[in-house]
């Protein structure tokens, strides 16, 4: 091809327009900027229930055309991909609805709301691998480059046996008790509370690391703030309510904290809390073997930290690498080392590695399947923390539901991504 506009073309059509849809567009705008691609994405149409919102976002964020209904943005022929932005409760509805009209799929974390809903998921979407059609769960953190280098030293065995998994995601948003009760607050939208808006992230993150999904865990939540007032409107983490709105309860976790283990042996904990206050946006983990130790903090995202156990001791101690060169995963279609990457790239190396997936014709990773094996460990979790914190295995099925093996090629093909998959071929279902 002698430029991009000469490529081949997939239409997209994306549901939802507010912060992740936001997120979503701006990296299908941008993608083909920054990488080689296969086929160069076309913004076809967007979906969205309120038509005068719904057309100043198409405006807005440049798509080509509209629609008020999702399945009417699904039977358009011009769509061969449906990007799902919007909250948990529509997305099994949506998703299946897509892979079943032959569409390739980009579903928006957590993969639902239930277990049972993320297992009709994954069937569906190995229905439709078998077809050829692909899917993805948005864990866009996976592709923040530090993070897909410390997989990539995990996986090359530079940390040795895995002792310890520490992870936390902690937020502020909601401290303050007059904070409106927006849908991340009503289990009937959202599922659950920080536990499935930030443990999601954190549980996938240790999984996708450590290579292996946690086998069982004993867990913890509270809702410190059990009423608040009903929003007059709300968009992504902002909300506002006016002085006299009637209050009302909130049906999910403010706060989880769990700890679990994985098979190999490690041990890990985890806290995902939208009332730390201070803290914005800190997704946290620290990984111990007994070769070495890796150490990431979202609020410092093109840093990761790395400790070489083996060199000797008076001069071995955590370095700072700052992760900007263009070797590092995902720097070669970005500026020159230093330059650092910010929230927005994660959710272009995202479309991109999808985009490749679709043309190599494998399934992505992560797939509908590990988007299961995080709900499974986000229901052990809410039933270990509703029976006085009882140990909860996370029990592995045998290929149930059509799971499809894990990929066995890499999210990405040129970035120095490796190629290990997520886990085992087996989901993960919680005990009753
Ligand atoms: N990957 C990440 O880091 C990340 C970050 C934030 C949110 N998310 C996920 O993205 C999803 C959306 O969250 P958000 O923060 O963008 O929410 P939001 O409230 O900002 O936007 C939700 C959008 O969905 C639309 N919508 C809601 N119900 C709909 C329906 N039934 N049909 C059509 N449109 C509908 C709303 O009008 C709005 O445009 C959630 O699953 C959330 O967990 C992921």
């Amino acid at each position: 091809m002698d430029s991009q506009h000469d490529s081949p073309t997939i239409g997209v059509g994306m549901v939802g327009y507010a912060f992740m849809g936001r997120a979503h567009s701006h990296a299908w705008r941008t993608v083909a900027c920054a990488f080689d691609l296969p086929r160069r994405p076309v913004m076809a149409a967007l979906a969205g229930r309120e038509r005068a919102a719904l057309e100043e976002a198409a405006r807005r964020q440049l798509w080509a055309a509209t629609d008020t209904d999702w399945r009417a943005l699904i039977a358009r022929p011009d769509v061969q991909l449906v990007d799902i932005c919007t909250p948990g409760s529509s997305h099994a509805e949506i998703a299946i609805a897509a892979l079943e009209a032959g569409k390739h799929v980009l579903c928006e974390k957590p993969l639902a709301n239930t277990v049972e809903e993320a297992e009709a998921m994954a069937a569906a979407a190995a229905e439709a691998s078998r077809r050829g059609v692909r899917s993805m769960v948005g864990f866009s953190y996976r592709r923040t480059p530090a993070l897909a280098l410390a997989r990539r030293l995990i996986a090359d065995g530079r940390l040795g046996s895995l002792r310890h998994v520490r992870a936390q995601y902690l937020q502020d948003w909601i401290v303050d008790p007059e904070f409106p009760l927006v849908w991340r607050l009503q289990r009937e939208h959202a599922g659950s509370g920080a536990l499935g808006d930030l443990g999601a992230h954190i549980v996938d993150l240790a999984q996708y690391l450590v290579g292996e999904p946690l086998t069982g865990v004993s867990a913890l939540t509270e809702t410190f703030v059990r009423e608040r007032p009903l929003p007059a409107a709300s968009s992504g983490l902002a909300a506002v309510a006016d002085g006299t709105a009637p209050r009302g309860p909130v049906t999910v976790d403010d706060a989880a904290l769990f700890t679990g283990r994985f098979p190999g042996g490690a041990i890990a904990s985890f806290e995902a809390t939208r009332v730390a206050a201070g803290r914005k946006n800190a997704l946290r983990i620290e990984i111990n073997g007994d070769r070495g130790s890796i150490a990431f903090d979202l609020e410092r995202l093109n840093e990761l930290d790395f400790h070489d156990h083996t060199e000797a001791s008076e001069t071995a101690g955590f370095r700072r690498i700052l992760v900007t060169e263009p070797d590092h995963p995902y720097l070669e279609g970005w500026w020159p080392p230093g330059h650092g990457l910010g929230y927005d790239h994660t959710f272009v190396h995202q479309v991109r590695d999808l985009l490749w997936a679709i043309d190599e014709g494998r399934d992505p990773e992560p797939s509908f399947a590990d988007g299961l094996r995080v709900q499974r460990v986000l229901a052990a979790v809410e039933h270990s923390a509703a029976n006085g914190s009882a140990w909860t295995p996370v029990v592995h099925e045998s290929a149930a539901q059509g799971d499809p093996p894990p990929a066995s090629g890499t999210d990405a093909p040129s970035s120095g991504t490796d190629a290990r998959s997520s886990g085992t071929d087996d989901p993960v279902a919680v005990a009753p």
